[in-house]
């Protein structure tokens, strides 16, 4: 098991706790700002921009939110949540059904995207993808590093926290797609100078775009954060067929279903929480195949490997993919 998936299993076995709601403040069309504070008043665990946390809805939901506030406010943490109508009911609960003063259960902090010192930097955000970009964008700000935004969203209504970044150091470029299109990345980045990291965060197309972009930059230029949606579903899926080693089961898994749906439908139970990728509970070792990678918890290096897969989101490449189970 890779380390991160590790420690991430470990945190939400053993640091889930209690959170109560202090604040909820419509930002965006469809996104909510929602501020935690500890119950009884005391601090909050510390963290560093690019965390997240796990947030234990009442209904049992577990979903994971970038942190996007102050790093530096012990006391209270703000998440963004955006109203997903296709999702699995997590963001619509919380859309209608979250009030100031309830408690949640939440686990974490932690930080599988973090922010490595450079020279410079250049986020990109996608839609809600700016939430743990803004933390970043604060630090690069008190360490005085320059910093360039570009931050696409469908609409400019949309975008959330556009209004705060305005009164950040850097150079901000706000692109509503239904007025510019989308876009180009390479173009925005243009020629990289030593020094810098890219940090890139939101929806699957635009991680792809930045990824295509990046082939021509210095290895571990780009950092990225993918926010899965739609459980990691694409118009081109493909079916194909897992084959369970110890159990010696074939399942076909159709598009439109999850590995992990397919094996609990044949009785192969397997520990899940966030159902999006992002949590890590549902890894399996991967004994022959190629893994079509959709979590944003691997590593490049545990990817490049191939040996384990998070089964929730995640396809095969290959017709058949054979898994320690
Ligand atoms: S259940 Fe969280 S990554 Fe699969």
């Amino acid at each position: 098991m890779n380390t991160a998936v590790a420690a991430a299993r470990a945190g939400l076995d053993t640091d889930a706790t209690s959170i109560q709601v202090v604040g909820v403040e419509v930002v965006a069309e469809g996104v909510v700002a929602v501020t935690l504070a500890d119950p009884t008043g005391r601090r909050l665990p510390p963290w560093t921009p690019g965390s997240h946390i796990d947030v234990i809805l009442p209904n049992g939901l577990v979903r994971q939110y970038s942190l996007c506030g102050d790093r530096w406010d012990a006391y209270t943490y703000r998440i963004a949540v955006l109203r997903e109508t296709a999702g699995s009911g997590g963001s619509e609960w919380i859309h209608t059904q979250l009030a100031e003063g309830q408690i949640l259960g939440f686990g974490g902090p932690r930080n599988h995207f973090h922010l490595v010192p450079a020279e410079r930097y250049l986020f990109i955000a996608g839609g809600i993808g700016i939430t743990p970009l803004l933390p970043m964008i604060q630090q690069a700000d008190r360490l005085k590093i320059p910093w360039k935004l570009l931050y696409g969203g469908r609409w400019r209504r949309s975008m959330a926290f556009a209004d705060e970044l305005t009164d950040a150091r850097g150079h901000v470029d706000l692109v509503p797609e239904n007025e510019f299109g989308r876009p180009d990345i390479a173009d925005w980045v243009g020629d990289i100078e030593k020094g810098t990291r890219v940090y890139c965060c939101g929806p699957a197309g635009l991680l792809d775009a930045a990824e295509r972009a990046s082939a021509n930059w210095l290895p571990h230029t780009l950092h990225t954060e993918r926010f899965v949606n739609g459980a990691g579903r694409r118009a081109d899926d493909r079916p194909f067929v897992v084959h369970l080693q110890r159990s010696g089961l074939d399942l076909p898994v159709a598009p439109g279903t999850s590995i992990l749906d397919a094996m609990a439908q044949a009785g192969v139970g397997v520990l899940s929480s966030c159902r999006q990728g992002t949590c890590g509970t549902c890894e399996v070792a991967v004994l022959a195949g190629r893994p079509d990678h959709r979590d944003s918890m691997l590593s490049e290096t545990d990817r490049d490997a191939g040996d384990c897969i998070l089964v929730c989101v995640s396809r095969a490449h290959t017709s058949t993919l054979t898994l320690d189970a």
